[in-house]
Formats: C-alpha cells, structure tokens, sequence
C-alpha cells in the first residue's frame, strides 16, 4: 500500500506540473481525488487492511491527499496568473497611435447659395413655398400662358408621365398654385428641382436647380421688380455689381426682362468667362401676365404683380467661378471640399 500510495503521488504531481491550463488541472484533480479517483479509491480500500497498520496507512493518504490538494491549488494559482498576464499584454493600448480622424460632413455648394438667397429674400419680407416635381401640364404650361402647340413648349423639352402629366420643367407653376391658395399681398419666393430633357454638358443637365419668385399687391409696378432684382444681385455678389433689364418674351409675363449682371470677374471690361461682353445673364423676370392672375383666381382689375426665375446653378457657377456645371453633380469631395 505503501508503494502504490508513494507511485500515485509522483505520477499525480507530475501531471499536476505539466498540466499547461485550468481545464486540464481540473481533468486531474478529477482523476485522483474526484469521487472515482484513484486516491479515493485507495482510501476506500483502507478497511480492508490489518487493524494495526490501518492508522498510519490512514495518515499517509490523508497526507497525500491534502498535498496533492496543495499542489493543485498553486498550480491553479500560477496557471491564472500568466493567462491575466497574457492577456494584459494583448490588451495593451498604444495610446502613442495617431487618432482616426473623422470625416466631417461639407455643405454642397449649392445648398451654400440657396441659403444665400432664402436669407436675402427673407430680408425683404419673402417667404418661401415649394410645389410638387412631378406636375399637372395645366400649371406647367396651359395656366401660364402656354396653351397646347405654343412654341415656346418646344424650347423646354420635356419629361412626359401621361399626356396630362410631366416634370416640371420650371418653378413658374408654383406662382399658380400659390395663387390658388393665397390672397394678396403675396410674397414669395419657391426653390426646387426642375427636369428638361438635355444632355449633359459644362452648362445642361437634365436636372437643375431654379427658384421662382412671386409677388402680387396693389399698385405693384415694374420700378419694384427692377429695385427688388438690383438689391438682390448687389447682396450677392457685391456694392460694385450693375445691373442690365433687357427686353425679352415669356408667355406668362408682360413685359418681359432678361437680367444681366455686370461681369464679377473683370467688372465689366471684358474678359473670358463673359465672352468680351463685360455682362453676364443671371435671370428671366417681368411683370405677372393678367390672364395669369385671372387663371390664379385674383383680379387684374385690383392687382399687379411681377415674377422672377433664377437658375441656381448658374448663381452658383458665377458665385464661385466654376466653370463646369458638371461639377456640381459628381459629389467629388476634392472638389466639395473647396467651398
Ligand atoms: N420660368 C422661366 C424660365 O424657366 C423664368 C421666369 C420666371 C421668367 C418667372 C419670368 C418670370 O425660363
């Protein structure tokens, strides 16, 4: 009994020793003192002994027992202290790392200008109103002043969903729906989308960008639209800035105006990007035609009113002397981050 109780405890703290993590200690801790362990099973034994040697045999295994029990407890102690160690290690922080940097979002330039020019006419006491991209032909073109077969359909070319229903291909029919729903004074000015079938090129794209403004009150006169237009262009584009109103046709206004600023680049002189003419168009605009408040539902007799269409695009283009509207649409944030 002797010899068997001394081979298990050199075998048991052998594999005690060489037992390289907690699971496999446990598996050997089962293995000789668990309830069908070998030292148990020895100690189980012990009845069957002579009397006279049952008590120091006794002793011996109980020895063993709490040795071996020792030894699994450091063991344990020292498996757990290299695993953390491992793992401090593998958690350490470099905190001498360069940062990530985030990426901060960038206001598109057009966005830039439309707040501009919402802030120079909300100066003025405009306020601003959308409408609807996909629009009835009516307020398109047929309230406007632009019945079926009217030439100037043709110099829009146009999105078509039904017969009846299209893309817008200006703001103008938000004046209309604006006068459906308010009386006047009315004030305003309707940013937003606007589709004609173009192809893309450095000043077309099938998309763009106008923002219509609206104006309807007793005794207004065209020395209001041109004072209204003038401020306008100095706010955005400086003191310095003169203005042309050149003679022109729109179907829903009369009289008509192109507006011409003079060149923000050479001032007026002439240069490239006016092409030598000192002027540079920035807008269409005229007095509000009176069948066009009558289709409103507002009395030609009582009211006057004039109107404006100016491209965004072209603000922005100017703004920040882009010369390529493609620009504008190709989000390349080398470009964007310009601005
Ligand atoms: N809607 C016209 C265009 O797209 C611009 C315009 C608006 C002209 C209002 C006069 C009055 O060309």
């Amino acid at each position: 009994m002797r010899e068997r109780l001394n081979a298990l405890r050199l075998a048991a703290l052998e594999q005690i020793e060489r037992a390289g993590e907690p699971a496999r200690l446990e598996a050997v801790r089962i293995a000789y003192l668990g309830k069908k362990g070998e030292l148990t099973a020895i100690l189980k034994q012990m009845g069957g002994l002579p009397a006279e040697e049952r008590p120091a045999m006794g002793q011996l295994a109980n020895e063993l027992r709490r040795e071996l029990e020792e030894a699994l407890e450091s063991r344990a102690a020292a498996l757990n202290a290299a695993l953390a160690a491992a793992r401090l290690r593998e958690e350490t922080i470099d905190i001498t790392l360069p940062g990530r940097e985030q990426e901060l979002g960038h206001r598109h330039p057009l966005s830039i200008v439309l707040d501009e020019v919402e802030e120079i006419f909300l100066g003025m006491g405009f306020s601003v109103v959308t409408g609807p991209e996909v629009e009835w032909d009516y307020y398109n073109f047929e309230a406007l002043n632009i019945p079926a077969g009217h030439p100037a359909r043709d110099t829009q070319d146009t999105f078509y969903i039904t017969e009846r229903m299209l893309l817008r291909t200006q703001t103008s029919p938000v004046q209309m729906r604006t006068m459906e729903q308010r009386k006047p004074p009315i004030r305003v000015i309707a940013p937003g989308r606007v589709y004609r079938s173009d192809a893309v090129d450095a000043t077309h794209s099938p998309v763009f960008h106008q923002i219509e403004g609206l104006v309807v009150d007793e005794g207004v006169t065209m020395a209001e639209l041109k004072g209204c237009l003038e401020h306008f262009a100095k706010r955005l584009y400086g003191e310095d800035t003169r203005t042309r109103f050149r003679p022109h046709h729109f179907p829903f206004t009369e009289p008509s105006c192109e507006v011409d600023i003079s060149c923000f680049r050479c001032g007026g002189g002439g240069c490239s990007f006016c092409k030598g003419e000192g002027w540079v168009e920035i807008l269409g605009a005229g007095m509000v035609h009176p069948k066009v408040l009558q289709n409103g539902g507002i009395d030609p007799g009582q009211y006057s009113g004039f109107a404006f269409g100016v491209g965004l695009e072209r603000i922005a283009l100017f703004r920040f002397e882009i010369d390529d509207m493609r620009l504008l649409y190709e989000n390349d944030l080398r470009f964007l981050k310009q601005f």
